[in-house]
Formats: C-alpha cells, structure tokens, sequence
C-alpha cells in the first residue's frame, strides 16, 4: 500500500482527500500545524474511515524540521501539498506573512526530497484573472494576480515549471481548482471558516443556521443573466477524487512531461443569485439577502473548460450544485450540535 504525504491535510481540502485517498487503497501521513484548521478534524477522519492516519504536527517553514520529516519518511510514494495561507482579502493586508509562507513551505518541501518527488500541487483558477475567452482552458495566459494569495499561486507554478525543466526526477501536476463547496455525505467534515467568512457557501449557510445577518450579494451589475457574478463552484469531493487521480497518474507515469497542469471545476458557470436559489430549493430554508456594491478584486465571471481533465487525468465532476449546497447545509447542522 503506497504512502502518500498530504501537506495541510486538516484543512477543508486536504482533509477531503485523506478521506478518499484511504478509500482507493492508500496509506496516508499527514502534516499540519493547524494555522488554518482544527486538531478535531483528525478525530473526525478516523471517524469516517476507521482509522487514524499517522499524523505529524509540523510547521514546513522550518527546513531543518521538514529536512528531518523526509530522512525518517523514505517510504513515501507521492506528496500532496495543501499547506498554504489562502484568505485573498488578508493577503492583501500581510502579504509577507503569504510569501513567507506559501514560498518556504513549498521550497522546503521539494529540497527535503531532493526533487526526487511525485508532487501534487493545489492550485488555483485565481491565476486566469479575468479570463478573455469562457470556458477557460489550461492553455489560456496567466494574468496579473487580484492579489498576494493569488501571487502566490502564479510564483509557486513558476517555481515547479522551472524546477522540473531542470530535474527530470520532480514529476509536478499543478491542480487549478475553481470554487471548491459543499462537504463530505457524513457531515463530520467540511469547511470550518475562522471568523467571518470570506467565501460566499459558508456565509450563506451561517446565515440560514442564524449565526450571521442577511447575505450581502456583491454587485448585480455585471454582464451576467441576473448581473451577479459567475463561478463554477465544484463539490469538494469531487476535487478530492481528482487528487487521486493526479497521484495515480504520476506513480503510473502517464504524465506527457514532468509538469502538467489541469483545469478542476464542473465546466458550468453559476450566478451568485442562481447559487441563493439553490440552496432554498435544496434545503427548504429561506434566505435573506441585500444587494450591496462590488467586492473588490473580484472577476466577473469564470468557469473551466475541463477536457484535459477528462481525456488525460480520466476525471469528471459528477456532483452538482444541489449535492453542494444540502452537504454544505449538513455540515452546518452539525456544526451547531457539535460545535468545535
Ligand atoms: C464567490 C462569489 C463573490 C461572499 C476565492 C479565491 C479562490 C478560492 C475560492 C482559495 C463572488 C460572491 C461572496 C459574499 C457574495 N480561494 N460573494 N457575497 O472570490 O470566487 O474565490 O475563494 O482557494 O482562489 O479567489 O470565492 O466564495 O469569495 O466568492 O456575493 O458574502 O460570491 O463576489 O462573486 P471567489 P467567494
């Protein structure tokens, strides 16, 4: 059973793919220093799948620490990295506190393995900007990042592309995620925001369970159907079983290079109102809204063209925004009974 490292494996993600990475026959360490999510979710996870996966609590920051990881670890098959700071607004506010972190966590990592490494990079489809052309392809240009986050992501697939030209035994495929919701079928994990959230699934459903006020709907101005914006939201579980399928395809060396990057979304683009009315009919729970102005830094509208994803990772989406929203409005059910 081939052991894969999971890099931020608490968090919201990572945790995810823990879960179906154990079900397709791995075995998983994980690392986490708990920055962006919650010891509990361990417990959870050995609740979903009936065993503890080896954990080490690590900040990769520390080369030394990671470097010492890697030596006790020789064993491990594939990595995949979660662990980075992703709170777009903040990053605007602490950006050397985002490169500090995204960047050494990331460097430490391919150098703790002497870039002899399967590497499965989280992504993001923040590095198109504001597309030209809809559906997006992995073809199209990477834009000036909205922000330090999405920097972030555009600088670290730089790093990898360059590093891989040069060392033919780091196998790199960088996952471009649209917006990842919803929650695993158990509800015993999911998304776990830290204050207000940012994102507009967690909102809308802290707003229902009556933790928040009214949604606030940023601008119904665009050049949209309704004129709210457009995303293409993807089930988390969906995108945790892409992961696999990455992992699986550099162990089976399928890959055409050793940097390959793939487009994760459903291929369909959602208004922020359409998304509203979604979770009403799939939850029955009636949501109060205002339209209030523009957020800042935000497109207009994106979603993924997902061909490469289906003809060479041989992955699809299959759930859709009514699984989104009732799993995403489970988990804040329990949440409320269960509070961590
Ligand atoms: C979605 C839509 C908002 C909240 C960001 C990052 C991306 C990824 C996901 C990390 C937008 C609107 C939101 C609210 C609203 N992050 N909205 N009211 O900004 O598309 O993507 O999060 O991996 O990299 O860029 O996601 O959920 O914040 O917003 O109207 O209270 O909902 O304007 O149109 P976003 P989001």
């Amino acid at each position: 059973m081939n052991k894969i490292l999971v890099t931020g494996g608490t968090g919201f993600i990572g945790s995810h793919t823990v879960v179906e990475l154990h079900n397709a026959g791995y075995e998983v360490v994980i690392v986490d220093n708990f920055a962006n999510s919650n010891p509990k979710i361990l417990d959870q996870i050995e609740s979903i799948i009936g065993i503890k996966p080896e954990f080490v609590e690590l900040d990769l920051c520390d080369e030394a620490k990671v470097a010492e990881f890697a030596a006790k670890h020789t064993d491990i098959a594939g990595v995949i990295h979660f662990a980075a700071y992703k709170a777009v607004g903040e990053s605007v506010q602490q950006p050397l506190k985002y490169y500090r972190n995204n960047f050494y966590s990331l460097i430490n990592v391919i150098n703790a393995f002497n870039s002899n490494l399967n590497l499965v990079f989280s992504s993001s489809c923040t590095v198109y900007g504001q597309p030209d052309v809809l559906p997006v392809t992995e073809a199209a240009p990477v834009k000036k990042a909205e922000s330090p986050y999405g920097n972030t992501k555009q600088i670290a697939e730089e790093i990898l592309q360059e590093t891989c030209a040069v060392s033919p035994d780091l196998k790199v495929i960088s996952l471009r995620y649209f917006n990842p919701v919803g929650a695993h079928e158990t509800a015993l994990i999911g998304e776990l925001p830290i204050g207000v959230p940012q994102n507009l699934i967690p909102f809308i459903t802290q707003s229902a369970i009556g933790k928040r006020g009214p949604i606030t709907v940023y601008g119904n101005d665009y050049d949209t159907k309704d004129g709210s914006a457009v995303r293409d939201y993807i089930h988390v579980v969906d995108l945790a079983k892409a992961h696999v399928a990455a992992i699986q395809r550099l162990e089976q060396q399928k890959a055409e290079s050793n940097y390959e990057v793939f487009n994760l979304g459903t291929g369909r683009g959602t208004t922020v109102l359409e998304v509203i009315g979604a979770f009403e009919q799939a939850t029955g729970e009636q949501l109060n809204y205002t339209i209030g102005a523009r957020r800042e830094g935000d497109v207009e509208k994106v979603w993924g063209d997902v061909t490469k994803s289906a003809t060479a990772l041989g992955w699809t989406a299959e759930l859709g925004i009514n699984e989104m929203m009732s799993s995403a409005w489970n988990w804040e059910k329990y949440l409320k009974d269960n509070p961590f």
